[in-house]
């Protein structure tokens, strides 16, 4: 029997390659794609999500639903010199020879019922078996939360791509982008007694796609079943990977929100330690912080697990076979 999911996303590249191996992924059935600002404005959000489903051509899409437009608090700090204007490393404004849009709007509906609604009604539709897979800023998930905490805590756990525990940060020395964009939704989820994986980047960095193997199936083309995913790779994470060319001396990009998706289709991939995680939410050094002992359980009971290794060639394994072939 397929596991249950929600992808809660901020559709952004890597959020993109996630809905990939999610769909892709006969191991989850995807209940609903709920979207939130993060990586680009939740209209971008929204729009990236349908146009990632139009990709796939699926005969069953699941119900798209918008969620929050800014965080509990801070203010709206979009990533857009990582995953482009349009959060989609720029595919929207690409053209063909003849001058018409290689990726075209879809006319796909977006659904009336908001996110922080859909969230605790499908998580008290199916309690015990639904997953959450949260792959932006928590504000959508907190907002649920608050809303309604019984149903939410009927869901079989939260797996949040977010945090940086023995590891430097991506948006300071000590935060990473989705914990650092919505702190006081974070603690807000740490406190909801929800069981709860982080998959933070102390593993999402060994999560590496090289140009090479995206450059090896697209090239491939022609009648290809996959040749068409292959090519959507390839175009959404050309600047994304200049980025990463940029910035970290690699070719190639991290696969964050796509671990937190394989998480769900196999555990095994991960291991975890069992940890008390608290989030900075006052600070200014450390706002968006992860803060947490890996070591023991000296500083409270624990409230979640804690990604600390990953086998990397399985996981590279899983991506290429459902997202790119
Ligand atoms: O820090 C990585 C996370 O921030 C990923 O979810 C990426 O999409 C961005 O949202
Ligand atoms: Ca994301």
């Amino acid at each position: 029997m397929p596991v249950r999911i929600i992808l809660d996303t901020d559709t952004g590249v890597d959020d993109a390659l996630a809905i990939l191996l999610a769909m892709r992924s006969p191991e989850l059935r995807v209940e609903a794609i709920t979207g939130v600002c993060g990586n680009t404005p939740l209209e971008n959000c929204i729009r990236n999500i349908h146009l990632t489903l139009s990709v796939l051509d699926a005969r069953v899409t699941p119900v798209v639903a918008a969620g929050e437009e800014r965080p509990l608090v801070r203010d709206l700090a979009f990533a857009g010199d990582i995953h482009g204007e349009d959060g989609l490393g720029g595919v929207t404004d690409q053209v063909d020879a003849d001058g018409r849009r290689v990726y075209p709007d879809p006319d796909h509906q977006t659904s009336t019922v908001h996110a922080v609604d859909l969230i605790p009604d499908l998580a008290g539709r199916y309690p015990g078996e639904l997953i959450l897979v949260a792959v932006g800023p928590l504000t959508n998930v907190a907002r649920a939360v608050m809303k309604d905490p019984d149903r939410m805590r009927g869901l079989r756990e939260i797996i949040i791509m977010g945090g940086a525990f023995e590891t430097v940060g991506n948006v300071s020395p000590v935060a990473e982008f989705n914990i650092h964009a919505d702190p006081h939704a974070a603690q807000i989820v740490c406190d909801a007694g929800i069981p709860l994986v982080f998959v933070p980047l102390d593993v999402t960095r060994q999560a590496f796609l090289d140009t090479g193997t995206i450059d090896r199936y697209a090239a491939e083309g022609g009648a290809r079943a996959g040749s068409a995913r292959a090519a959507f790779v390839r175009d959404c994470t050309s600047r994304y990977v200049a980025f990463h060319r940029r910035n970290r001396g690699v070719n190639g990009c991290f696969l964050h929100d796509p671990l937190a998706v394989a998480v769900a289709v196999r555990e095994d991939l991960v291991t975890t330690v069992p940890a008390r995680v608290d989030v900075e939410t006052a600070g200014d050094l450390a706002t968006g912080m992860t803060v947490s002992d890996l070591r023991s359980d000296r500083w409270g009971a624990p409230n979640a697990r804690v990604c600390t290794a990953v086998d990397v060639q399985a996981f590279t394994r899983l991506f290429e076979e459902r997202v790119l072939a």
